[in-house]
């Protein structure tokens, strides 16, 4: 935490209270209103969070006026090019990218963690053959807590990163489960000697009978969709792990909270909707039809994979999305994909549209993450688990931040109450 240099002055009544103000070593400036209750008997209402810094953190930082993502300091797109995941991982969890010797150790601890306990073979069957894989994965991973006793210990920071290493290893065995079990096939055990992406494509693509060839390109692609997802600051997933584990919960009951949250539409399940959006527009000639709904107030239809609460400018995540989709059709020798045709005809639609233009809305990592995910072969009940796989290195290095920190608190919002004033109960005779 930065040293105060400066105070803002919030005068209101007959009361003037000086708070603290500190500033970051890139972004905005933050008042510090912690004292405010204690000295003026007010709250901040803010829902949303829109202007409000609930932690300080040292991980990611993203200017949504420019386009620019930051983990440690380095640029999303150059981490995309020159990187991979599991370095990437390194980079987030420890702060600095690792010598060759330390990312080599890592690789080997992530590989040699990568199988489940037997025993959470049964928890998979209990679910419906039906359920989407994401209820399948925030059980499992909930459940994590109940087969891993040895790494629930918060306090010690041995067992966190145990902790660390078991979910960021085991994610892709689960995700990969959770998919197998809906289709019905035999779940496929990890393979140490392939790499985290390639290990992960195998788990979901080869069956006992036949083996699969993981083709060099599509691993390659498969990481950079990990990489694109490992972390975003303090989104509303993340936000929800860090507020979970500020009770002291176990890491893997916070990861699943984690889960269950980046499921919904306006977050990690944007790339499902997206997808599904771009399918039932289907031709290039209904565009204007679903531009037009985008724009009534009146008609709750989003356009998905658009707009984004912190970047007012491209996502710079889409622009490498958008490169990896051309190269993933062009190789899996998909012309003239109608689906990447509306995708990119919608796009240019919007972005000259002054609706989306005045609002800055532009497209974000989800608007082309589907169409490369189904080409590879994925169902789209899977692009939302992909995202939870990549993002829980970010959760983890935001929850291991967080718990580190001495002066970590419980978080405990207050409210701005609207509901009725202390009132008499009324029998229920004489109601
Ligand atoms: N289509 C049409 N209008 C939109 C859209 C959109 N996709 N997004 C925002 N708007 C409008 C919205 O109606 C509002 O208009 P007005 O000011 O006239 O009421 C204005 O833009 C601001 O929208 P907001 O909902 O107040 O903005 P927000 O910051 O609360 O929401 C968002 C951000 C991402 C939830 C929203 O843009 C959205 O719902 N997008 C579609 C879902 C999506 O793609 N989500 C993935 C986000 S990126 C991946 C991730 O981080 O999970």
């Amino acid at each position: 935490m930065p040293e105060s240099t400066k105070t803002a002055t919030l005068t209101f009544d007959d009361k003037s209270i000086e708070l603290p103000m500190y500033a970051p070593t890139v972004g905005p400036e933050v008042i510090d209103i912690r004292k405010l209750y204690a000295e003026g008997k007010v709250f901040t209402y803010d829902p949303g969070f829109t202007s409000t810094a609930a932690c300080d953190s040292t991980i990611t930082f993203i200017d949504g006026g420019k386009g620019e993502l930051l983990h440690r300091g380095y640029p999303i797109d150059q981490l995309a090019e020159k990187s991979h995941y599991l370095e990437v991982c390194y980079l987030l969890l420890y702060g600095e990218l690792p010598s060759a010797t330390a990312l080599e150790e890592f690789e080997t601890t992530i590989t040699r963690h990568t199988m489940l306990h037997e025993q959470m073979m049964n928890f998979f069957r209990g679910f419906r053959r039906d359920a989407h894989p994401m209820a399948v994965m925030t059980g499992v991973v909930g459940a994590m807590s109940a087969f891993y006793h040895d790494s629930t210990d918060i306090a010690d920071p041995r067992q966190r990163e145990i902790a660390s290493h078991r979910l960021i290893a085991k994610m892709p065995t689960i995700a990969a489960m959770a998919y197998k079990y809906t289709i019905g096939q035999p779940f496929v055990y990890p393979r140490n000697d392939l790499d985290y992406s390639s290990n992960f494509l195998r788990m979901c693509f080869a069956v006992p009978a036949e083996d699969y060839e993981v083709n060099p390109i599509l691993s390659r692609a498969m990481d950079r969709i990990f990489t694109l997802h490992a972390d975003h600051e303090q989104n509303a997933s993340t936000s929800t792990v860090r507020l979970a584990s500020s009770s002291g919960a176990n890491p893997f009951a916070c990861i699943a909270a984690g889960i269950a949250c980046l499921w919904g539409p306006a977050h990690g399940g944007a790339n499902q909707a997206c997808l599904e959006m771009l399918k039932e527009i289907g031709s290039v000639e209904r565009i204007p039809e679903y531009i037009a709904r985008a724009k009534d107030k009146d008609d709750p239809f989003r356009l998905m994979g658009f707009g984004h609460r912190v970047y007012k400018n491209f996502d710079p995540r889409a622009k490498v999305m958008k490169q990896s989709a051309d190269e993933v059709l062009d190789l899996l020798g998909v012309e003239n994909n109608p689906i990447l045709q509306v995708a990119k005809e919608l796009e240019k639609a919007a972005l000259e549209d002054p609706y989306f233009a005045d609002k800055k809305l532009f497209p974000n990592v989800d608007f082309y993450s589907g169409i490369i995910l189904e080409a590879m072969g994925f169902p789209t009940s899977m692009f939302t688990p992909i995202f939870a796989l990549s993002r829980t290195v970010g959760w983890i290095s935001q929850w291991k931040e967080m718990i580190s920190d001495p002066g970590m608190k419980i978080g405990r919002p207050r409210q701005l109450y609207c509901g009725e004033t202390l009132r008499d109960y009324v029998d229920i005779e004489q109601r």
